[in-house]
């Protein structure tokens, strides 16, 4: 009905544009399609809620085009990115602060790989082996212990180590965990789903560059470009954005009073104009579980038990019906507070065909 919806002819840099890209997330939709919709069915000054916020596509798009955004989600990690890409920055400070760490991590990875441009003033030999000593003390995860390689764990853990000294700690925690993402003993064709580390300095035939590779045992490499590319892409929304409200909530959509989350906030007693969200699908995805390697190396609280729909619960009939019971939860909570002509837009992959029954028990109609 609507061709153009497909958005086949945005080239990828339009559809990862400034912070949309700042971290890899498995599952968003792309701006244009919320742009689509927001730029029909509501106008500036709306509030948008997204009970689904997962990265904050909406959130950020809608500040974009001068509305109020509100975006739920029950895993930290993903608050975390959403909240990075909202964040305003002094645009100089957070250069200056991230490219001071990538130059420290730097100079701590020449010492590491005992290159002749190491230097030894800055890490005297018998401070240096106490610090890798202490590092890895820093250090009970079996996760990181596993899935990377001995010098590259070393500069994570020293990386990990500078943040708390810098003012942008979460934008820093970002470019980390997006660097060590790529740097994990893994296929570069599967930095996604990956199934199990493989051993250090092994080469494997990869589908994605076409030729044998090793999985990367150094992530320096990756501080680099992303250092650069975050501090590039925040510049890029700094001058986009709005000085529009962006409330970002880390709760259970189900049960969350959300005006309460809202009262000392400029949203507080305003109504919701509508919703536009994409829900987790039946079974699809594990929303912690894609990004292990950043709980395991921030400590973050997971709370996987209260996603609904995880992967792991497969696509059994029983996990359909949880599904249900659990979308109908979340519109039957936070309807109360949505006006009564208020729009909602759900992108759902529905092969199960369980929307009509969700709206039927969420007193919804579909309109199209
Ligand atoms: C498909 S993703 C949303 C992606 C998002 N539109 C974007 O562009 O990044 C669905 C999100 O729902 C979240 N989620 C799952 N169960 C939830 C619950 N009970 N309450 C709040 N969020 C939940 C997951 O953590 C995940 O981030």
């Amino acid at each position: 009905m609507y061709p153009e919806l497909g958005f086949y002819d945005i080239p990828e840099y339009k559809r990862t544009k400034h912070v949309h890209r700042l971290h890899p997330y498995l599952g968003k939709f792309i701006p244009q399609l919320v742009e689509w919709f927001l730029s029909r069915y509501f106008k500036a000054d709306d509030v948008i809620l997204d009970p689904f916020m997962g990265s904050g596509t909406t959130l950020i798009q809608g500040n974009e085009m001068k509305m109020h955004t509100v975006g739920i989600d029950i895993s930290p990690f993903n608050c975390l990115i959403a909240h990075i890409k909202a964040a305003k920055y002094d645009i100089a400070k957070a250069r200056a602060e991230i490219l001071e760490v990538e130059q420290r991590v730097t100079l701590f990875s020449k010492y590491l790989t005992n290159s002749s441009e190491a230097d030894l003033t800055f890490f005297p030999e018998n401070r240096m082996e106490n610090l890798k000593a202490s590092l890895l003390q820093e250090c009970n995860s079996e996760y990181l212990r596993t899935w990377f390689a001995p010098r590259d764990l070393l500069m994570m853990l020293y990386y990990r180590r500078l943040i708390p000294h810098y003012q942008y700690q979460d934008l820093l925690r970002v470019v980390l965990s997006r660097s060590v993402r790529s740097s994990r003993l893994v296929p570069h064709y599967d930095l996604a789903t990956p199934k199990a580390p493989l051993p250090v300095g092994k080469q494997y035939w990869c589908r994605k560059h076409n030729r044998f590779c090793m999985p990367l045992d150094n992530c320096i490499t990756k501080i680099h470009t992303y250092s650069g590319d975050t501090v590039r892409r925040i510049a890029e929304f700094d001058k986009l954005r709005s000085n529009k409200t962006i409330a970002i909530i880390q709760a259970d959509s189900r049960d969350v009073y959300l005006p309460a989350k809202l009262a000392n906030t400029a949203l507080a007693n305003r109504p919701i104009d509508g919703i536009f969200t994409l829900p987790p699908y039946v079974g699809q995805i594990d929303y912690h579980d894609q990004h292990i390697y950043a709980y395991e190396l921030f400590g973050f609280p997971r709370q996987d038990e209260l996603e609904i729909g995880p992967k792991k619960n497969g696509k059994s009939k029983q996990a359909q019906q949880e599904y249900i019971t659990g979308i109908v939860a979340v519109f039957k909570n936070l309807l109360p507070i949505v006006k009564s002509d208020g729009r909602i837009f759900v992108v759902a992959n529905d092969r199960f065909h369980l929307y009509p029954e969700i709206a039927r028990q969420s007193g919804l109609r579909i309109i199209d």
